[in-house]
């Protein structure tokens, strides 16, 4: 038997035919119903108990509060939950594991639509079987075609070795996607737990890697092989912990210190993306004035050329609302690469910074800023680079690891880039690094300088022991270093001013200091329509 219920939809009950509203009858078997929803909250339960209680005890969330956490209240909708494993070895088929340990689906973040995927550690370890990466890549499909970003929660240990070679090609469905969907959609990985083997691999192909202290581990190989292999003896968190990718490898882009501040900043980097490439990034409305004086590049022009500051204050100071997301904070510190907004427009940002290695180009630092102009070009987000840069690091370390070979990636990514470009020169600008920072003829579209900028093949101290060293070889010993004083001040008068430069057009102005955010406001309007979201080729954003 089957009771008559309440239509859903009309909310009426009633079969009175000829009315307006045509209620339908609906009809609902009772135990069809119990069964779906016994089914069902069992599915969404995650692991046993005890399972759960040990993730707990380590600090982590599971994998449904994380999606809680991140998306808006009420809004994932979650597709796949019942999906099961087909694998009939180790008896896996028979657990009957809803959702193969991993829940999939689509809601929003700040009121923007994403893709997202958890994997589940209390299911099977969130090991990857074949149809746990089905889903994923099912998911990341429909991401591309909707054309809406991937944010990956990974908890997990590997391929699941019960599937054998199935979850190594389930590995290999979710690498191509990665690749696929580079510089389409964005795509976001938060490590959340181990993420071991050939798992780190769909991390480093997406654009931004999170990670929390304390709970986020990744590595190629674990601390036992690395004994069993090299006889080193290091500990999970040296070998593959949140600093260790942070700030040695390269890997992870930002640390937080808790799941919940790790969501934070996740939703925070959200805010200044653009849903995939044929959008432009969400306008911020902004009381900060255009016109605001900075202060602190006035002051910039009054210090000694030689001494060290951190760009990130005048970052701050550039940005509305001096608000500045900055993108791997502890990995090559002497190149300054982030997020802010000028005049409510999303820019990208590009600076050398003389507190670390004077600011001076090396190999970390040029793979670092390469990958993230290709992130914003692909993303069409404008890119202001700040230059202060004596010159690229010298030593046998930088030659033979290749300054050359990662070097010219920069000059390739700024080359490449057809999204608007804004230089502004601050102090030093040498040689080859001057070319390579944005400069005019490598495609700058605007060129500003500060009156303090110094533009020439190299400093004065080395140019003059070039150029002068006979005369200074042949002056006496104590007027050898007065000499070299007036050279350098010649040389300096001469070529280390940014006056040559705008002479030739390669610098466009020389700027007043306290302008200088009305005078980059004003340009980026002015190359608002320099080309249109999506119109350029796609190039992916490779991992550099
Ligand atoms: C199947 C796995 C698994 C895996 C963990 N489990 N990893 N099941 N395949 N890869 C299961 C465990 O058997 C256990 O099941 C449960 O998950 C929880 O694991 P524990 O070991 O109890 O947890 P913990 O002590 O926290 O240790 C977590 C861990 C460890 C560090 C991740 O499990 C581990 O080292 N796993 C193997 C990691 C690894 O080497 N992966 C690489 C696989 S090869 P029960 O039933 O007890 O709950 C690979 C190649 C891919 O990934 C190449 C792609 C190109």
């Amino acid at each position: 038997m089957s009771d008559l219920i309440e239509d859903p939809i009309s909310g009426s009950a009633s079969q009175g035919a000829g009315k307006k509203t045509h209620p339908k009858k609906v009809r609902i078997e009772p135990e069809s119903l119990r069964k779906f929803r016994e089914i069902h909250s069992k599915a969404a339960a995650g692991g046993p108990p005890e399972k759960i209680e040990a993730q707990r005890k380590k600090g982590k969330l599971t994998a449904r509060e994380r999606i809680a956490y991140l998306t808006d209240e009420g809004s994932f909708q979650e597709l796949g939950l019942l999906m099961e494993s087909r694998c009939t070895d180790f008896g896996i088929k028979d657990k009957h594991i809803k959702g193969d340990g991993i829940i999939t689906g689509f809601g929003t973040v700040n009121g923007r639509l994403a893709a997202i995927f958890s994997e589940d550690f209390t299911q099977l370890g969130g090991s990857l079987g074949r149809t746990h990466a089905d889903k994923i890549a099912k998911l990341m499909d429909m991401a591309a075609d909707a054309r809406v970003p991937v944010i990956g929660i990974l908890d997990s240990g590997g391929a699941r070795i019960q599937e054998g070679v199935d979850s190594l090609d389930g590995y290999g469905e979710i690498f191509l996607r990665n690749t696929k969907y580079s510089g389409i959609v964005p795509q976001i990985s938060i490590i959340l737990g181990p993420c071991a083997g050939g798992a780190v691999y769909s991390p480093a192909l997406t654009d931004f890697v999170f990670m929390v202290k304390g709970i986020s581990h990744m590595f190629v190989t674990g601390p036992e092989v690395v004994k069993a292999a090299t006889g080193e003896e290091v500990d999970f968190e040296t070998l593959g912990g949140s600093m260790t990718h942070a700030s040695k490898s390269g890997v992870c882009h930002f640390v937080a210190n808790s799941e919940p501040d790790c969501f934070r900043q996740v939703k925070e980097l959200m805010s200044f993306l653009p849903q995939n490439r044929f959008e432009s990034a969400p306008q911020a409305e902004t009381k900060d004035a255009v016109n605001r004086k900075i202060a602190l590049l006035e002051k910039l022009c009054e210090i000694d050329a030689r001494k060290a500051y951190r760009v990130n204050h005048i970052i701050w100071w550039l940005s509305d609302d001096h608000k500045f997301l900055e993108v791997h904070h502890d990995f090559a510190k002497n190149m300054v690469v982030g997020f802010i907004r000028l005049g409510g427009q999303v820019v990208g940002v590009i600076a050398n910074n003389p507190a670390h290695m004077a600011g001076a180009l090396d190999i970390n630092a040029s793979d670092k800023a390469a990958r993230f102009i290709r992130f914003l070009n692909n993303f069409n987000i404008p890119i202001l680079t700040l230059v202060d840069v004596p010159g690229y690091w010298p030593g046998v370390a930088q030659e033979h690891g290749g300054i050359i070979r990662h070097g010219a990636k920069l000059l390739y990514a700024y080359s490449e880039a057809t999204v608007p470009k804004i230089t502004l020169v601050l102090r030093k600008a040498y040689g080859g690094a001057y070319i390579a920072m944005s400069s005019k003829l490598m495609g700058g579209d605007i060129n500003f300088s500060l009156p303090s900028a110094e533009i020439a093949v190299m400093g004065p101290r080395g140019a003059v022991e070039i150029l002068f060293s006979r005369q200074i070889k042949e002056a006496k010993e104590e007027d050898r270093e007065p000499l070299r004083a007036k050279l350098a001040k010649e040389y300096s008068d001469k070529f280390a001013s940014p006056y040559q430069t705008a002479s030739t057009g390669s610098i466009d102005e020389v700027i007043e200091p306290a302008q200088a955010r009305a005078r980059l406001i004003g340009a980026f309007r002015m190359l608002a329509g320099k080309r249109r979201p999506g119109d350029h080729a796609h190039t992916g954003n490779i991992p550099l």
